[in-house]
């Protein structure tokens, strides 16, 4: 592998697979699924998952990039003819790619609104800012043009940072931009908590609310938990595949997951206090509550609309370096498969996306009331894709690397002590397997 497919350094791995996992999932989707689900008991189960699930997972993902050096798909194949394993490994690989196209294309949706909210201005002297933000995003949503507009923004700036190629494309913009944003995100948590109830936002979050545990929050949490590591479809294990030769990823894993957990959490303590005092904001909005929240945060701070304007920007980069890797794998693939220039795929790719994105988009307005089984085609595509491809790819991750690979090869790559190794080993092979497992089966039979 040339020079100029990894990452300058150590630190620059840390910020991409960062920067993959920090994004709208973190910001926006976390406070409203925890909102939605009840609070604490959500929070609980989301943070064990990151631990037993997560942690192993995400390693594992990194270990087969690094060793295989090539698209995720490539990299499976490598390592099941490296070790005379059978070659259906790689359409975990496969299945991964197309989770990926599938999660962009609504991803672009709310990326494309967050975009659109860096021109969002409220007028001075509004008697209920409240009312005027939960009514601007309604005329957003109820407007199919203004979404496919910023939809294509969106989708054409990702596709052209893709084609440009990801060492290039990504590695320096990440590591200037991620430490703003997690600076800013602590900015707004600390004045949100200082203007609004924190006491009710800390209960509300952290103490724990075992009656709220049902099958639907255990399986969101659990696909909450996937969505924002970025890990199950391949994105980390590309980036894996440009990590430098000597970087050990056991203390590499925890840094990303422990930046990735606290940009969750931070989110939520920026968001709830506002909504709890503000009878007419409600934490059970859904996605739209960070966009009807936050603004308002904005609207009492002094010089807050350029806060907003900066705030939004920041959102809207982070939303970039996650959609960036959400496209990486099937990239990757068709430009090993079919030799292609690299700007063609992206191109086909992109304009596939963006069709399946308009599905999303008309679930706002014009097929609302189009429902499958109680889900509408954008809340259809995120639980298959969250609740079910991400875990079930996950599920599979573990059993390669814990129960085929050598155990000389994973101690070698970890680089941690024995006592943390053989914990690593118990998790990966029976406990992230098993809870997956047991969370389907408690969601399906209940
Ligand atoms: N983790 C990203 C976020 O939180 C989304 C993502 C999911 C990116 C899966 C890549 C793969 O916004």
């Amino acid at each position: 592998m040339s020079n100029d497919k990894i990452w300058k350094s150590n630190s620059t791995f840390i910020l991409a697979a960062a920067g993959s996992a920090v994004g709208l999932g973190n910001i926006w989707k976390f406070p409203y699924m925890v909102g939605s689900n009840g609070g604490s008991a959500f929070v609980l189960v989301y943070l064990l998952c990151i631990l037993i699930i997560g942690l192993p997972i995400m390693a594992s993902e990194i270990l087969i990039g690094k060793y295989g050096r090539k698209s995720p798909i490539n990299s499976l194949k490598k390592i099941s003819l490296d070790f005379n394993l059978k070659r259906h490994w790689k359409y975990l690989g496969v299945i991964g790619a197309f989770a990926g196209v599938l999660i962009l294309s609504y991803y672009s949706v709310f990326a494309g609104i967050a975009f659109s909210y860096m021109f969002n201005i409220f007028p001075p002297g509004l008697e209920n800012p409240s009312n005027y933000s939960t009514e601007y995003f309604s005329n957003i949503a109820a407007s199919p043009l203004k979404l496919i507009f910023w939809h294509s923004v969106f989708m054409i700036i990702t596709c052209m940072i893709v084609g440009y190629g990801v060492i290039k494309g990504i590695g320096r913009s990440v590591s200037l931009l991620m430490p703003i944003l997690f600076l800013f995100i602590v900015l707004v948590a600390i004045y949100s908590s200082l203007i609004g109830d924190i006491n009710k936002t800390m209960i509300f979050l952290f103490n724990p609310d075992f009656s709220a545990l049902t099958p639907k929050v255990i399986i969101s949490a659990m696909g909450q938990a996937f969505f924002s590591l970025s890990i199950g479809m391949g994105a980390i294990m590309a980036y894996g595949a440009y990590i430098p030769e000597k970087q050990l990823i056991g203390k590499t894993v925890f840094l990303i997951i422990i930046l990735d957990t606290f940009v969750a959490l931070i989110a939520g303590i920026a968001i709830f206090p506002i909504v709890f005092n503000n009878v007419d904001l409600s934490i059970n909005a859904g996605p739209s509550l960070i966009f009807e929240t936050l603004p308002v945060a904005f609207y009492s701070l002094p010089y807050g609309s350029i806060f907003s304007i900066i705030f939004f920007i920041l959102l809207s980069i982070a939303a970039l370096s996650s959609a960036i890797s959400l496209l990486e794998p099937f990239t990757a693939w068709m430009e090993e498969r079919l030799k292609f220039k690299r700007k063609i795929i992206v191109f086909v790719l992109g304009i596939s996306i963006w069709v399946i994105g308009l599905g999303s988009i008309f679930s706002f307005n014009l097929w609302s009331e189009v429902k499958i089984m109680g889900f509408t085609f954008l809340s259809g595509l995120d639980y298959l894709t969250n609740n079910i491809m991400l875990p079930v790819g996950g599920f599979f991750i573990a059993l390669l690397v814990g129960w085929y690979l050598p155990r000389n090869l994973i101690k070698k790559e970890l680089g941690t002590n024995e006592s943390y190794l053989k914990s690593f080993f118990f998790c990966l092979k029976y406990v992230s397997p098993g809870s997956i497992l047991l969370i389907f089966l408690y969601s399906i039979f209940q």
